[in-house]
């Protein structure tokens, strides 16, 4: 049975977010906004709560656990050690859409860290998860909200569509800001390694670590046998009803033209959808130019992809070049590292 609650993000009704926060503090689920996407979150110093987690989303347990705390002051209970450029990230950025990964305090249990030495470490943003977790007055663990493999939830009507019955309490908010997953960056290397990119950019961080290598797993397929840096890169995070393909390059639009049928989807740009009127149906998400529209509108727009079912869906891709890469990297996943590249045409 689970109970719905709404919180305003400006206008917090305190009865709720105590609520919220005595049941996590009690070893419950509840989910809650952040600023990236919905998170599914538990006491992350409660390892039979942490497993509970993993149920509820049909979660491989070997997939680590990304834990919330409200303030810069509490990273020592999370993380064993602080580095001093971990403090310098984490006063640059947040709060706000970045993980660092450090090594694990002992209070962590193993099934928060899927059984590793380190610890994935963020301080959001949104004014509801912060109230929560302050509430709560213990570390959250909390992975994105959704099923395992459909994609992350943005808007509060894809959690009680999909995890209505599931968990404790849902706390309904507003629709999330960023759209995609934090940044990940991993401090337990070096040079620091990004993990999966999200609303604080490489740069971003690069101006404040120096170099930072950018893992394989951002843009490439992982082959058979390659070490994996952090466990949820081996899984396809979202597998769409329908197949889908990126298609690139400057005669990304004619290609696309040319292979329209009624049984196509695709997944646009604003303003685009006129040009796609052979298809089944064109679902624009964004402007390329503004590339953090897009990261804002992906999930909602792959949740429409998965309305209906094509033969085919293909997918416009912005650069892969700041909060572009985190959506590039994210449509990767949807299409299975299909990219078809379309050069310009000429007559
Ligand atoms: O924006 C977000 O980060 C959201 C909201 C709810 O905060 N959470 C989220 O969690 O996206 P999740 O569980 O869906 O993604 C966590 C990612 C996974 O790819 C996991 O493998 C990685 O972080 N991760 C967690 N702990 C790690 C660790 N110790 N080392 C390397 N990667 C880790
Ligand atoms: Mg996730």
């Amino acid at each position: 049975q689970t109970t719905i609650l709404t919180i305003n993000r400006d206008h917090p009704d305190e009865r709720a977010v105590e609520t919220a926060g005595r049941a996590l503090r009690e070893g419950k689920l509840v989910i809650f906004p952040t600023e990236t996407v919905y998170g599914l979150g538990a006491s992350a110093y409660d390892a039979a709560a942490a497993a509970a987690i993993y149920r509820a989303k049909g979660r491989p347990s070997d997939n680590p656990l990304i834990v919330h705390i409200a303030d810069i002051a509490d990273l020592p209970l999370v993380a064993r050690e602080v580095p001093p450029e971990a403090m310098r990230l984490f006063e640059a950025c947040s709060p706000g859409p970045l993980t660092v990964v450090l090594k694990k305090s002992d209070r962590i249990p193993d099934a928060v860290s899927a059984g590793l030495d380190t610890v994935a470490v963020r301080i959001p943003s949104h004014p509801t998860a912060r109230a929560i977790i302050r509430a709560a007055g213990v570390p959250i663990a909390a992975p994105s909200a959704n099923l395992s493999g459909k994609p992350s939830p943005t808007r509060a009507g894809h959690i009680i569509r999909e995890m209505d019955g599931r968990v404790d309490y849902i706390v309904a908010g507003e629709d999330c800001d960023v759209g995609v997953e934090s940044t990940v960056v991993t401090l337990a290397v070096a040079p620091p390694r990004l993990l999966r990119p999200g609303g604080v950019t490489l740069a971003q961080l690069e101006e404040i670590l120096g170099p930072v290598e950018t893992d394989q797993a951002v843009m490439h397929a992982i082959s058979a046998g390659a070490v994996i840096s952090s466990p949820g890169m081996k899984y396809r995070h979202y597998a769409p009803a329908s197949p889908v393909a990126i298609v690139e390059g400057s005669g990304a639009m004619e290609y696309i033209r040319a292979h329209l049928t009624p049984d196509i989807g695709v997944l646009c740009f604003d303003g685009e959808q006129e040009l796609f009127a052979g298809a089944k149906r064109a679902i624009p998400y964004g402007d390329p130019a503004r590339p953090e529209t897009l990261a804002h509108n992906l999930f909602d727009a792959l949740r429409a992809v998965d309305e209906d079912r094509y033969e085919l869906v293909y997918a416009r891709a912005p650069e892969p070049q700041g909060v572009g890469l985190a959506v590039y990297n994210r449509l990767l996943k949807a299409a299975g590292h299909t990219v078809i590249d379309a050069p310009e045409v000429t007559e």
